[in-house]
């Protein structure tokens, strides 16, 4: 279907079902052009021209779950497993500190040797010693953890929704033997319990369609999430989703840099002041431009790996991911060129999103 720029909707968001399923659907190049150029504006308008970085931390590559898509699940035998010393962590949290980024991403599978208390003794070690943002990424924990961890100094949490299609999610994402997984009713406790929230999706999962795309990006904005990270979905061979193929159809979603890019765009759209990186997916599909295009397609943040090399190449979620062999000294001069390149600057500080700040504002505000 080619609707020409004139018959698509106005991209004033938050669109509805029907206008996000128009701009993805699009063949216009001109079309594609004035998305990219309005997400651009939206950005400028909602977060501003600086871009903030977040030093990410692989802090183990075990998992428990056994998810369809991801190279980390339990059943994969050939990743040889790893996990960081609370020292390592601590090291790598004061190395961000020295670069001058605001920002600690811990992220992991879901490995139970990360137990709450010892989370929560790291949580506040780096808080005490770095003074950094915290943000966790790992994976479905229970309520008192959460709550625990923020209680601890924790900052933020992510946690995608990877598809609003149930069906599909309950066959790429088995829960844990006897327990439930709501992953919608996770993202809204997190915000309850006073996080600064992110979530997200992949594109082009294997049976993923336009309309369950458009409903993702209509759940950003019901969700009014802070952060949302999205990136192309890419099969890894030692999973089931990157084994099978599905037989072609029509409404199949492509898993495609460019279609992650009109996804991010339309994000964008629908969240103006929340913060989006420009993800590693991202970057993995389109090693040259793929990041610096992000960044001019509606994202503000880039979350440079930081976890030790002789690791990195263990976190193997999806195949051939982007700066899996260089030091984050490396990626650091590159991104600092990249981003000079394009008349942008790091930003200083914790970079909360206007969106969490404004809410936080709201809350204070309100009369009890
Ligand atoms: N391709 C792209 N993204 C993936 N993720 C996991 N496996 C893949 C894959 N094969 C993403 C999921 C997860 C995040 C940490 O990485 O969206 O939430």
């Amino acid at each position: 279907m080619k609707t020409p720029l004139s018959d698509l909707p106005p991209l004033k968001g938050p669109l509805r079902a029907e206008a996000l399923l128009a701009w993805l659907r699009t063949g216009e190049p001109e079309a594609l052009e004035h998305l990219w150029a309005r997400a651009d504006e939206l950005r400028r308008q909602g977060v501003g021209d600086e871009v903030h970085l977040r030093g990410l931390v692989e802090i183990s590559n075990r998992c428990a779950r056994q998810c369809a898509y991801c190279g980390l699940r339990a059943a994969n035998r050939s990743v040889s497993r790893y996990a960081m010393s609370d020292e390592e962590i601590l090291e790598c949290a004061h190395q961000i500190r020295e670069y001058g980024w605001g920002t600690a991403v811990l992220q992991s599978g879901e490995d139970p040797a990360f137990t709450s208390s010892r989370v929560e003794a790291l949580v506040r070690r780096i808080k005490a010693e770095t003074g950094l943002a915290i943000t966790l990424s790992l994976g479905e924990r229970t309520e008192e953890e959460l709550r625990a961890w923020k209680r601890a100094g924790a900052d933020r949490y992510l946690l995608r929704f990877e598809t609003s299609d149930r069906a599909l999610f309950q066959r790429i994402h088995p829960p844990l033997p006897g327990r439930e997984c709501d992953r919608l009713g996770l993202l809204k406790l997190l915000r309850d319990i006073g996080y600064e929230v992110g979530s997200g999706v992949m594109v082009g999962i294997p049976g993923q369609g336009f309309e369950s795309l458009a409903r993702d990006l209509e759940l950003f904005a019901e969700l009014e999430l802070d952060m949302i990270g999205l990136g192309p979905f890419i099969p890894h061979p030692d999973t089931p989703l990157g084994t099978s193929t599905p037989p072609p159809s029509a409404d199949q979603v492509p898993a495609t840099v460019d279609m992650a890019f009109r996804v991010l765009a339309l994000a964008r759209v629908q969240r103006p002041e929340a913060n989006l990186p420009a993800t590693t997916a991202l970057a993995t599909l389109d090693r040259e431009q793929g990041r610096i295009l992000g960044l001019q397609r509606g994202a503000n943040v880039v979350m440079p790996n930081v976890t030790p090399l002789h690791h990195r190449a263990r976190y193997s979620i999806y195949p051939n991911k982007a700066s899996s062999n260089e030091t984050a000294e490396q990626t650091r001069l590159q991104i600092d060129t990249q981003l000079a390149s394009i008349g942008r600057s790091v930003a200083a500080g914790p970079g909360h999103s206007p969106a969490f700040r404004r809410r936080i504002r709201e809350q204070e505000g309100a009369p009890s």
